[in-house]
């Protein structure tokens, strides 16, 4: 029976509404701008909110390639390193407590300016801050759980991908040229 209605419905599912004529990316070829790569965090906040999901779907949708994952409960030794700079802040230990206190999951993204839109994309840092349609700003209204975390800086990104995973653990996958248009007919 329904493999049509399958395929609709999977298709309706993953990308939405189709409009008619409206080609979003190109389905093969398309530009070979330079790649970045970023580290995106789900905090315990948001493993507990059931948002991995939601997180992977907006960074797979905006159209980036996830390279690497895994859910870990973070050890004392990785936070201390990846939040270095903030060890003099007032909130650093609650900070440390809260990264422990549940599962995180960890990924790398890949993409063109991968790191400046994935901030973008994940909004500002403070709540009270963040806009709709971010996702601090779709689902955070605390500074202290805001959900994700997201690499600043190119350089950050790279130190922050090297302190979170081994080399062995990104993979390298080439793209079939399809991946972007989202919904084969
Ligand atoms: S930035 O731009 O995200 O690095 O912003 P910054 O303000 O420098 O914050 C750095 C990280 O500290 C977290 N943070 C806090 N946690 C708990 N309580 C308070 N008050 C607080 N203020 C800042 C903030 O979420 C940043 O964590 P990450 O993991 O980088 O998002």
């Amino acid at each position: 029976m329904g493999s049509f209605f399958g395929r609709t419905a999977l298709r309706a599912l993953l990308c939405g509404p189709r409009i008619p004529g409206l080609l979003v990316r190109p389905r093969s070829g398309g530009p070979s701008w330079p790649q970045e790569r970023t580290l995106v965090a789900v905090k315990p906040d948001g493993v507990q909110r059931r948002l991995v999901g939601t997180v992977i779907e907006r960074f797979e949708r905006r159209g980036f390639k996830l390279v690497g994952m895994k859910m870990m409960q973070a050890p004392e030794s990785i936070l201390a390193e990846h939040y270095r700079d903030l060890q003099r802040q007032p909130f650093y230990p609650a900070l440390i407590s809260y990264m422990s206190s549940g599962p995180v999951v960890a990924m790398v993204w890949e993409g063109h300016n991968v790191v400046r839109i994935s901030r973008t994309m994940i909004g500002h840092t403070d709540s009270t801050e963040a806009a709709p349609g971010t996702i601090r700003g779709d689902f955070s209204i605390h500074i202290s759980r805001n959900i994700i975390h997201a690499s600043d800086s190119v350089e950050g990104a790279q130190r922050e991908i090297h302190l979170w995973f081994q080399s062995s653990e990104l993979l390298n996958w080439a793209d079939d040229g399809h991946h972007s248009s989202c919904c084969p007919a």
